[in-house]
């Protein structure tokens, strides 16, 4: 029997994991949220993605040695998720990493003992890989470690050279296995065989950064980035068959199935796919949200949309047929509130936010089905792979379902085309950045590692010399820059505030003795200020002393939409409800915008005392506080931090006592009095549960209201009315304009039935009858039913078609026989119905007169013709 580790929890791995290396002199840190700090990345993929500026030198490490449990999420491999023993969406990984400290010695010796005696795992069932050439690597494990060299095994670049992009900070790796059978021996065996062994240690030497161009060049230090995968390490330890049966997430499995009433280990296999897909994904959408995120059709929120909208899926496949997201969400809630008590205290927004998604995706999967139901109708032989794609995009069909129903009715589907628009799809997300992308900003990102952070003095100073650190012409580093370009340049230090946290970047000028840059927008670039502008006059040159100033009026603008905007946050907390926070924002120089998490719509009522009760705010003359203080202190005041927001150890906090506290590292007025006047000027919906307000605040009221003012001048002036009486006057000018058009449609029918007279001359013998079949112009589809019984009374023995396109866009049928039309077998209803699908319609009616219609007016000739053939074979 070969040796077996001991069983230990989720919660006791990672805690142990935490516990090793703060032992070994590492901080301990908190897991960063899922949304990175990064503009590269859509979500956190790895655990040592928050420390990205460091490795690439942009950041200076507070520590030397640091250690997480990182929360992360892949969506690359989703379709392997349930299929394989272990790929996951979300997942947690247990990290320890050196910055510039020690490195493969020590690495290696650590995740040994902690693999060994801290994890129990017995010696004789570990296997390493190093890269191919990593000789060092190599001697340690089998001289310090002592790890035979059978079970040491040389990687290539593809498998053990580990990079966080393109390009930036790589290394060598080494990674540990697990022998799941070590009785195979280890003569004969192929480490990547995963039924065999499992993969659950990276260890990173990270020491080379990729340019561009594919060169490695050293890093200035030598760093150690290791990734554990949670779940794995639980799977060996636990001795269960895969990831999802380990106790952190199969508790959710577990209960999806209580409400199917099915049994995970009795059941088929495609319904443990499905159970497992739940699994994992449920824990997914859980600490997405709680994170900060709400469902969308881009970027993160389109994530978490298909991630509901799988389970949700899945949920039906195994047979749950009422909604049952917000059950097995709570199972993964207190799943994860010992490492992670936040989402508790989100709770309540989780399971809205899930349970909103899950009625929509319901209601838009039932139409689905009937979107279905007309393209089998409407599909002759094939269902094209545009439909399908469709129906599993909008409708989250899979395709196998397109299939199996189109298949009752004899129908294929297109898979080639299916295939094709799925590619596009896979571009399109791609665009979206899933993988980390160094290369976005390309030369300025990499003029910001080369360049010390910039010195922003701009809470206190509107106006300073600075050196000229680089200037650059078109993104290129350039020597000297005239008059007429657009350039970029950095500075040591600044009091242009850079756009961060929704606002917007200074205006300004950089001067000297015969030189004016005007600084139109500043971007930070890591730690890195850049400030875009334009010479107007002289040259620039790295090594110049400028003036920089900014344009006070634009930050004083800045400053009363920024507080206005902390102050509309406190308002609606307490007006509407306290559960309202922040989803985005933008404070620019016109106006405010702010994004917000809201269970309910609001009324009109709501944003007038919102508007009251903050202009009152204003009034009373608030000073306002800014403090630099610790993360924990300022939690502890009760300020308010965004979800989604990494915040450093230190930070800013934003106090207007009795009124509002925030975190933020913005510019802002002294005193709310500042501020003068709020205004707000729109509110909406812009996705399930998220509402935005538009406002303007100090001078931009004034603008704005003098914009509006013009606007009814002008009409005033239009209408020759006074403003108090422009309404009345537009509610009858729209009553009257209503009479004239009704009365203008009948006199078209009017006319229609007039000019119908005369087409009884048109019509045909046909054997004993009489056939007509005509348009008549601008008929309404009632006029067309009059003209057509007239015309077939006064034709006796007669059929008549009549069409028409009474509007744009429709198509209006009638058909009219006589009783001997019906005896030949021919019923009006069926007939018309049959012609109408010519234009993308339908209808139907008696066996005498019947009424039809449709879209597509280009068709109308043809259906006439139609009709005509018809009638003359049948009634011969
Ligand atoms: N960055 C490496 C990985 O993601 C080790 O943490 O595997």
């Amino acid at each position: 029997m070969p040796a077996s580790p001991q069983f230990l929890t989720g919660n006791e791995i990672r805690q142990k994991f935490l516990d090793f290396y703060a032992k070994k002199g590492h901080h301990v840190l908190e897991s960063a949220s899922l949304i990175p700090d990064d503009p590269t990345v859509l979500l956190t993929i790895a655990g040592m993605l928050p420390f990205k500026p460091i490795f690439l030198g942009q950041e200076p490490a507070k520590y030397d040695r640091a250690t997480t449990s990182q929360k992360c999420i892949r969506t690359n491999d989703i379709e392997n998720v349930g299929r394989t023993a272990r790929h996951h969406t979300f997942f947690e990984m247990l990290g320890n990493f050196s910055f510039g400290d020690y490195f493969k010695k020590e690495a290696i010796a650590w995740a040994w003992e902690l693999s060994t005696e801290w994890f129990g795992l017995p010696k004789e069932r570990l296997f390493a890989t190093v890269y191919q050439d990593d000789e060092d690597a190599f001697a340690i494990w089998r001289d310090d470690i002592g790890l035979p060299t059978q079970r040491i095994i040389r990687m290539g670049e593809e498998d053990n050279f580990w990079a966080a992009g393109p390009t930036g900070p790589c290394g060598p790796c080494s990674e540990l296995y697990y022998d799941l059978h070590p009785d195979l021996g280890d003569e004969d065996f192929d480490i990547e065989d995963d039924s065999r062994f499992i993969e659950f240690y990276n260890l990173v030497f990270m020491e080379y950064n990729r340019d561009g161009e594919g060169h490695l060049s050293p890093l200035q230090k030598q760093n150690i980035d290791t990734g554990m995968g949670l779940e794995r390490m639980a799977q060996i330890l636990q001795q269960v068959p895969n990831n999802y049966e380990t106790d952190l997430i199969f508790p959710i499995i577990q209960k999806a199935a209580e409400i199917a009433e099915i049994q995970y280990d009795r059941t088929s296999d495609a319904n443990r796919v499905s159970l497992k897909v739940i699994g994992d994904h449920v824990r997914a959408v859980v600490h997405l949200i709680a994170d900060g995120v709400t469902a969308s059709n881009i970027g993160r929120g389109y994530v978490l949309r298909r991630l509901i909208r799988r389970v949700v899926r899945h949920g039906k496949s195994i047979g749950i047929s009422r909604p049952f997201l917000e059950d097995v969400a709570e199972i993964a809630i207190a799943l994860s509130e010992g490492a992670y008590p936040h989402v508790r205290e989100r709770e309540r927004a989780i399971k809205d936010e899930l349970s909103r998604e899950e009625t929509r995706f319901l209601e838009t999967l039932e139409r689905g089905e009937k979107m279905l139901a007309e393209v089998i109708e409407r599909s002759q032989g094939e269902i094209s792979g545009v439909d399908a794609f469709v129906l599993y995009d909008t409708y989250g069909f899979p395709l196998e379902l397109t299939q199996e129903m189109a298949a009752e009715y004899g129908l294929t589907v297109n898979q080639e085309q299916f295939e094709a628009e799925m590619e596009k799809q896979r571009q399109r997300s791609q665009a979206a950045h899933e993988t980390i992308d160094l290369t976005v900003q390309g030369s300025i990102e990499k003029l910001a590692s080369q360049i010390h952070a910039t010195e922003f003095t701009g809470y206190d100073h509107l106006a300073y010399d600075a050196k000229v650190e680089a200037v650059l012409v078109d993104g290129r580093s350039t020597e000297k820059a005239a008059a007429g370009d657009q350039v970029q340049v950095v500075l040591d230090r600044t009091p242009f505030y850079a756009e961060s946290g929704g606002q917007i970047g200074d205006r300004g000028y950089l001067s000297g003795e015969d030189l004016v840059v005007r600084v139109e927008d500043v971007q930070q670039e890591g730690h890195v200020f850049v400030h875009f502008g334009r010479i107007e006059r002289g040259t620039l040159q790295p090594g110049d002393t400028v003036n920089a100033q900014i344009d006070r009026a634009c930050r004083r603008r800045a400053a009363a939409h920024h507080t206005a905007t902390h102050l509309l946050q406190a308002a609606l907390k307490k007006l509407v409800d306290e559960s309202v926070s922040q989803a985005g924002s933008l404070v620019a120089f016109d106006r405010l915008r702010f994004d917000f998490n809201c269970p309910r719509q609001l009324t009109s009522e709501d944003l007038e005392q919102i508007e009251s009760q903050i202009n009152l705010w204003i009034a009373e003359a608030h000073d306002t506080q800014s403090a630099v203080m610790p993360f924990d202190e300022a939690k502890a005041k009760g300020a308010i931090a965004m979800f989604g927001e990494k915040y450093g150890s230190e930070v800013r906090v934003i106090d207007v006592p009795g009124v509002s506290m925030e975190l933020c590292g913005g510019t802002h007025v002294k005193n709310t009095a500042e501020i003068g006047l709020f205004k707000i000027i729109s509110e909406t919906g812009i996705s399930s549960g998220v509402r935005r307000i538009e406002a303007v605040a100090g001078p931009a009221v004034l603008e704005y209201l003098n914009v509006r003012d013009g606007i009814v001048r002008s009409l005033g002036e239009q209408f020759k009315a006074q403003p108090e009486e422009i309404l009345p006057r537009v509610s009858n000018l729209q009553k009257e304009l209503k009479e004239t058009r009704e009365e203008l449609e009948d006199t078209k029918a009017e006319l229609a039935i007039a000019k119908s007279d005369q087409l009884a001359n048109e019509a045909e013998t046909v054997g004993d009858f009489q056939v007509l079949v005509s348009s008549l112009e601008g008929a309404d589809p009632e006029s067309l039913k009059q003209a057509a019984t007239r015309l077939q009374q006064k034709l006796g023995k007669a059929a008549v078609i009549l069409g028409s396109v009474p509007t744009e866009g429709k198509v209006s049928l009638v058909a009219a026989f006589s009783e001997e039309v019906n005896q030949k077998g021919l019923q009006a209803g069926k007939f018309i119905g049959g012609i109408a699908k010519i234009c993308g319609g339908g209808g139907g009616g008696r066996p005498n007169v019947a009424q039809a219609g449709g879209r597509e007016t280009d068709k109308l000739p043809e259906a006439l013709e139609t009709a005509k053939k018809q009638l003359q074979e049948s009634l011969q």
